[in-house]
């Protein structure tokens, strides 16, 4: 996110002041959740003056009464050693974390880029975290936000974006809130810029949504990746962010015979066909997928109650 000309909001110490909306614009809002939330910040910085911490904060700060957010930074975790947890279990400030992301509704990452990834500090709190059965992490909504650098943590949301899915964290996909140029944007530790507040709080709004979704209609399980077999690039693109902001990881191939050559080889859960394909790859490919749910729709709303009701089915027998 570029400085734009003319925006006093930069000069040191000035406070967050939010650009006047245009006549009939209404200023980006996190609309009040039907029952509150409650967030947890993890900054992936140890730093004092981190802007990552900062960042959060400033997030926290933005949020309606409903939704409370806490800030912790990851000081005082030992490392990872798989030996220490056989003759320990979790050290107390292990067990402290997981408990404050069981707590949590939503987490949001606060995450610098350290030579192109996110922080080991980061990386070794997530491991801590997945551990066990009752990984606090699992299905968890979440969302990734970042200060530093020339690409304002690009690389490092990348990675980051590429760990959760591994433990299978409902992260929001879009908007992204990449800053670059910390100098620039906060002053005595304070977010001025009110772009990019104006960027958190789309990021928040976008995480209660799920949250909220999330409640109401927890997403299927899925062992696996969902094969998606379309030749239409913009429904692969919709289904492909649909379906890994609900935790899924995709595959997506043109056409039934690419599909059919992947399944020995990919762990395959689940197959979506665009009900477009010619029906002889369609019929091709279900008879070759054998019992694996399988449904016909590029629609991206219907794919997860399609796959639920089948995944019902394939339980209940019905
Ligand atoms: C060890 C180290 C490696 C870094 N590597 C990168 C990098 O690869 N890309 C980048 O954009 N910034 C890099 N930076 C800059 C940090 O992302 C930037 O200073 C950021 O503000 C640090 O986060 P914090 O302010 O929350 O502590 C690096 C900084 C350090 C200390």
């Amino acid at each position: 996110m570029g400085p734009r000309p003319g925006n006093d909001s930069k000069v040191p110490g000035a406070t967050l002041r939010r650009n006047a909306p245009a006549d009939g614009e209404v200023p980006p809002h996190v609309t009040a959740p039907s029952t509150p939330v409650h967030l947890l910040g993890i900054s992936g910085s140890l730093r004092r003056g981190s802007y990552n911490t900062a960042l959060l904060r400033a997030m926290r700060d933005l949020l309606p009464n409903d939704v409370t957010m806490d800030v912790t930074a990851l000081a005082g975790l030992p490392m990872y050693d798989w030996d220490l947890e056989q003759a320990a279990g979790f050290p107390p400030a292990v067990q402290r974390l997981r408990d404050q992301v069981a707590r949590a509704d939503g987490i949001v990452f606060g995450t610098p880029e350290y030579n192109f990834s996110v922080t080991g500090a980061l990386k070794n709190a997530i491991d801590w975290l997945s551990r066990g059965p009752d990984s606090p992490l699992d299905r968890k909504p979440a969302a990734i936000v970042g200060v530093g650098g020339g690409s304002g943590t690009a690389r490092s949301q990348a990675h980051l974006r590429q760990i959760l899915g591994h433990n299978r964290l409902r992260v929001v996909a879009t908007p992204q809130v990449l800053v670059t140029r910390g100098t620039e944007r906060f002053a005595e530790g304070r977010l001025v810029d009110p772009d990019v507040a104006a960027n958190l709080t789309a990021v928040a709004a976008r995480l209660v949504e799920i949250i909220e979704r999330e409640r109401r209609d927890p997403a299927p399980q899925v062992d696996g990746n969902i094969l998606v077999v379309t030749p239409r690039r913009a429904a692969a693109d919709r289904i492909a962010r649909h379906l890994a902001e609900r935790g899924h990881r995709s595959i997506i191939v043109d056409d039934a015979a690419d599909a059919i050559d992947l399944l020995p080889a990919r762990r395959i859960g689940a197959i979506v066909v665009d009900p477009g394909l010619p029906s002889t790859g369609r019929a091709d490919l279900r008879s070759a997928a054998a019992d694996l749910p399988f449904v016909e729709t590029v629609e991206p709303r219907h794919i997860l109650d399609a796959l639920d009701a089948t995944f019902r089915s394939h339980v209940t027998g019905v």
